[in-house]
This record gives structure tokens, sequence and C-alpha cells, in this order.
């Protein structure tokens, strides 16, 4: 089995969850890992020795010993690690959310494209085994043609203090609409978006200012003929998620 090797962008929460995943999977090495802020990257090579920090992320993507880049950044500062992979000819996976800016999205693209290189969005739901059999119910139109989804990614209070600086559309929201978006196949017409400041506490991270996102709706319609309804609530004790199609022959939940 030929062995992927990989270099890690952004050691924090998620990119320690990367490497977990990557030590379960054969044929999976990690070679390197980058970070700006460099006890988070030698804290991440000591746990799970890996003998390259990368003095930059230059250093990394132009590494021989990197085959692909896993960036692991905030969601903010995907472009830059995106495109310097891309145009130092590595394949790219890169959290999601894909951007904040839409040009950004454009321009990862265009680069992948010019590169003729991977670029993996983590839209990872698309690989969960209940989402999966729901859409594959959809696709073989086992339940008529769908009206309308709903569904809720309701996330641990306590995780309210890290995740404060996103907004719940683009953290958690983000998964159900693209789940959304891959059942109906269609593109999203119009949204309205609703939310409620439970706690009423105000957050600054990187010159943004936000209200805290303790609770917020979405509504969101992907297309002409199908209403849906993404929501997701920071305040509960335990995580819940649950997404549920209704159809003209019959209806479905995953949960
Ligand atoms: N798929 C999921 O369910 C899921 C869950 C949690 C987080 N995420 C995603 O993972 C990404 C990281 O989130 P996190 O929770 O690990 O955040 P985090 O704040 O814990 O870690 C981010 C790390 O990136 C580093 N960093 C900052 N600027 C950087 C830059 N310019 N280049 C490279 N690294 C930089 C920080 O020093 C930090 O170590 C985000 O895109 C987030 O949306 C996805």
């Amino acid at each position: 089995m030929n062995t992927v090797r990989i270099g890690l962008v952004g050691c924090g929460l998620f990119g320690e969850s990367h490497m977990r995943a990557y030590q379960a999977v054969p044929g999976v090495e990690v070679t390197a890992v980058y970070d700006p802020a460099e006890e988070k990257a030698k804290e991440i090579a000591q746990t799970f020795g890996i003998s390259r920090i990368s003095s930059s992320l230059e250093d990394l993507c132009q590494d021989p010993a990197v085959e692909a880049v896993d960036v692991v950044a905030p969601k903010e500062k995907h472009l830059e690690p995106v495109l310097t992979a891309l145009r130092a000819g590595k394949e790219v996976f890169v959290e999601k959310p894909f951007a904040t800016d839409l040009s950004h999205c454009d321009q990862m693209i265009e680069a992948a494209d010019a590169a003729g290189r991977i670029l993996m969005v983590g839209q990872i739901l698309r690989f969960e085994t209940k989402y999966v059999l729901l859409q594959q119910d959809i696709q073989a139109k086992r339940l008529g043609k769908i009206a309308s989804m709903h569904a809720r990614r309701n996330r641990l209070r306590s995780l309210l203090e890290r995740y404060d600086r996103t907004h719940p559309a683009m953290d958690s929201s983000i998964h159900d609409v693209d789940l959304m978006l891959w059942y109906t196949g269609e593109r999203v017409r119009r949204v309205r978006g609703f939310g409620r400041r439970a706690t009423g506490r105000t957050t600054t991270r990187s010159g943004e200012s936000w209200n805290s996102k303790a609770e917020r709706w979405a509504w969101w319609k992907p297309s002409g003929c199908c209403l849906t309804r993404p929501a997701s609530a920071w305040t509960t004790p335990c995580r819940s998620s649950a997404i549920a199609a209704w159809a003209t022959s019959a209806s479905i939940r995953a949960a």
C-alpha cells in the first residue's frame, strides 16, 4: 500500500483531532507540522511523535516529504495556506467552512484547477453512514419528491467560549446546509436567518465583534420547491443532531 505523506497546518483543537484520525488510518503518515504559534506545533509533534516542525508555511509546502497539506487553520485564514500548498504542487484538504469570503472560494478553486491538484473541503457528513443511507433513499426516489427538510445541530454550552468567534451558520449549520444541497441537488434560491442572543454577551476576536451565539436559527430555501430549516443552539448540556426530510411518499429522519 502507498503511504500518503501529510503536512498539517494548524495545530489547535481540530488539528489534534485530525492527528488522532490519521493515526487510526493505515497508509497515512504525518511528516511535518506547522503552526504560527510554535509552541502548539511543538506540543502536537511531541504528542504524536512527528520529527519535523516546519519553520514557516512556505517551508512546509516546499518540503518534498509532504505530499498533501491538511489546512486546519481558523476559518478566516484558509486562503493563504491553501494557495501556498496548491502552488507548491500539493494536494489539499481544507477544513470547513471553506472560507468566509466568496472571493476566497473562487481564488482557491481557480488555483486548484490551475495546479491540477485535489482540493477537498471537510464537509465530512457526506461520509457518515446514516447520512449516506438517507441520500441513497432520496436518490433512488424511495421517498418521492422532497417538500421540506429540517435539521438541528446543537452543541455543548461548554464549547461556546471557544467557538463564540464563529457564526453558527458557518460553524455547525454549514454541515446541514451541505447535506441539504447534496440531497436536493439544487442551488439556494433565497435565505432568511433568525437568531436569538440568549446570553447577551458580546465577544470580540480578530477585530470582529459577535453577540453571543447561544441560540440561533436559520431558514434556507435551496430550490424553488423545497423549503429547508437548519437550526443550531449552543446552550445545550449535551450535543444532539438530526436531519429529517418530508417527501410526497414518505418521511425519513437520520439522528
Ligand atoms: N468538521 C468539524 O466538525 C469541525 C469542528 C471543529 C473545527 N473545525 C474547523 O477546523 C478549523 C480549525 O478549528 P479549531 O477548532 O482547531 O481552532 P483552534 O483555534 O483550536 O486552532 C486553530 C490553530 O490554527 C493556528 N493558526 C492561526 N492562524 C494560522 C494561520 N494563518 N495559518 C496556520 N495556522 C494558523 C492557531 O495558532 C491554532 O493553533 C476551522 O476551520 C474550524 O471550522 C471543523
